[in-house]
Order: structure tokens, then sequence, then C-alpha cells
């Protein structure tokens, strides 16, 4: 059996839509070998596909079948730490550790370019795909065919605290409720951003983050869809968050703040719990810079 660990991942980073994503300390834990049937097992109390519909499973089996090579059957057994359908990047882990796993199993005949092409065209967004392989943050512009990507390391001392809604948003769903058409005016507003942001990040000019994360793409069509969302994010800039934003497609909201605000997370829990959001789990993270890893 093969061990692979992948990280939870944030895409989009407020205005940069489908083109930026990080990689969290946060992380699924995927065994797979190769076996004469499928035998699919969860190691904690999260439900998953047991069958050939399960994203590993099927991610792993595309790869085989790319390369031409008879698949017989895998074992697989996952722990599923990444909340379900809550913006943090739990099916592209999925899809990583599919891909990754079989690509190991069957010595490598994928690079790693390879396989960020590969993982986007499956999961449709290079921005959770690119980061949970890869780690760090990651620009990445999936052209239809491949991804022309940049991958940094990020060293510094935020803290990434992210609060998990107890209700689920599929990404799917959530891409609806978005415009067909917007101005040039707003495309310009995003634009700018996204641009801000990677490198106010990487050069420690924390203080552009909160303009950096602004968006008119997506976040305003998706707040609706998060019941106190609003109320979560002024909570965030109440206790001196750096920054706010939905992660990926949401629900999640998350907050950037600085090392010295010891006690955000603690506070961030209190005042969750006097909006009457005592069901939100809030989880304390760093980001990764190492991406996925074969144990
Ligand atoms: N960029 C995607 C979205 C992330 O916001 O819809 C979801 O995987």
């Amino acid at each position: 059996m093969i061990n692979i660990k992948i990280p939870a991942t944030s895409a989009n980073l407020g205005a940069g839509f489908d083109s930026l994503g990080l990689a969290l300390s946060f992380y699924n834990y995927v065994s797979i070998g190769e076996a004469d049937g499928i035998f699919i097992s969860s190691l904690d109390d999260t439900i998953v596909p047991e069958d050939e519909s399960n994203l590993i499973y099927s991610a792993a089996k595309t790869l085989y079948d790319i390369c031409g090579r008879r698949l017989h059957g895998l074992c697989i057994e996952q722990t599923n730490n990444i909340p379900i359908a809550r913006g943090l990047g739990s099916s592209s882990a999925c899809v990583i550790a599919g891909l990754t796993g079989a690509n190991r199993l069957m010595g490598e005949p994928l690079s790693l370019d390879e396989l960020v092409n590969l993982s986007a065209q499956i999961e449709g967004h290079p921005d959770n795909t690119a980061p949970a392989l890869l780690g760090g943050i990651v620009t990445a512009v999936f052209d239809g065919n491949s991804v022309h990507w940049v991958k940094q390391e990020v060293f510094t001392t935020l803290k990434f605290v992210v609060a998990v809604p107890d209700f689920k948003m599929e990404t799917e769903k959530a891409r609806e409720c978005l415009p067909e058409n917007v101005t040039h005016k707003d495309a310009v507003y995003n634009l700018s951003r996204a641009a801000l942001f990677s490198v106010s990040l990487l050069t420690g000019k924390y203080e552009n983050l909160r303009t950096a994360v602004n968006d008119r793409l997506h976040q305003p069509f998706r707040m609706p869809m998060i019941h106190k969302g609003r109320e979560v994010f002024d909570a965030g800039y109440s206790l001196g968050a750096y920054a706010v934003y939905m992660s990926g497609a949401g629900p999640s909201i998350m907050m950037i703040a600085g090392s010295e605000n010891k006690l955000f997370s603690g506070k961030l829990r209190f005042l969750l719990d006097s909006m009457g959001l005592e069901k939100w789990t809030v989880y304390d993270l760093d980001i990764d810079n190492t991406g996925t890893v074969i144990l």
C-alpha cells in the first residue's frame, strides 16, 4: 500500500476567482494499493462511496486508462479530515490522492506538470487542484487543455483561521448563482485586486490584503446562500483580521490574522457562539508549502 498525505486548499483568495489558491496545514490521508476488486473504507465516520463512483478510485482509474494499463481493482483506505463541500478542497484532495497514488503504483509515468493538467481537467478548478498537489500559493490559468502555473512558497507567521459552517454548499450550485456577464469596470476591479494579493502576501505588505480580497465576481452573489455569512465577515474584521474572504465557493469563511493576534481563534469561537453559530467549527491553520506527499 502507498500512503499519501494531501492538504486542504483555499481557492479564489477573494478576487482571484478560478485562478489563485493556497494549501493549508490540514490533511486527508489515503492508503492505496492494487487489489483483485474494489475495497474502499473510510477510517473515520465520514461516509464515502465504496464503488466505482468513489472520487479517489475514479481518478486513479482514469490514469490507468490513459496509460493503457488494465486495473483489476484497488484497495483504498481514506481518512477524511477535510470537511466535505465546505470550500476547503475536499474533492480536489480525493482527485489528487487517486492520481498521485495511481501514478506511483504504475512507476511514475506522468510528470508533475502532467498531473497538474490532468487533475484540473478532472476536477475543473486548478485553483484547488494545483495547490493541493504543489503546496504554497499557486497562480494558475487553465486554458482548457493545460494549466499554466507558478507555485510560490510563503514564509509567514500569518494564521489562516477558518470558520466552517455545519452545512454544505456544492460548488456546482454555488456557480449557478453567478452572472453570465460582468462590466468592464468590475473586471478591472477584480484583476487589480487578484494581482495585489499574491505580491502583498509574499512581500509582507499585509495591510493591502483587506483591499485585495474584495471582489465583484462571486462573493456578493454567493453571500446570500450563507446564513449569517455577512455577520461572520464583520466578526473577523472586528477581531482585527488583516483580511476576510469566502474560501473557494464557500460556505467556509477564511480570516487572515497576524501571529501577534494570539487570541484570535478563541475570540472568534466566542463571537460565533454568541451569534448562535455554535455548530460552526473553527480551525487555526498555517500555509502548507509542501503539497501532496507520498509518505
Ligand atoms: N474557483 C472555484 C469557484 C473554486 O469558486 O467556484 C471551487 O472549487
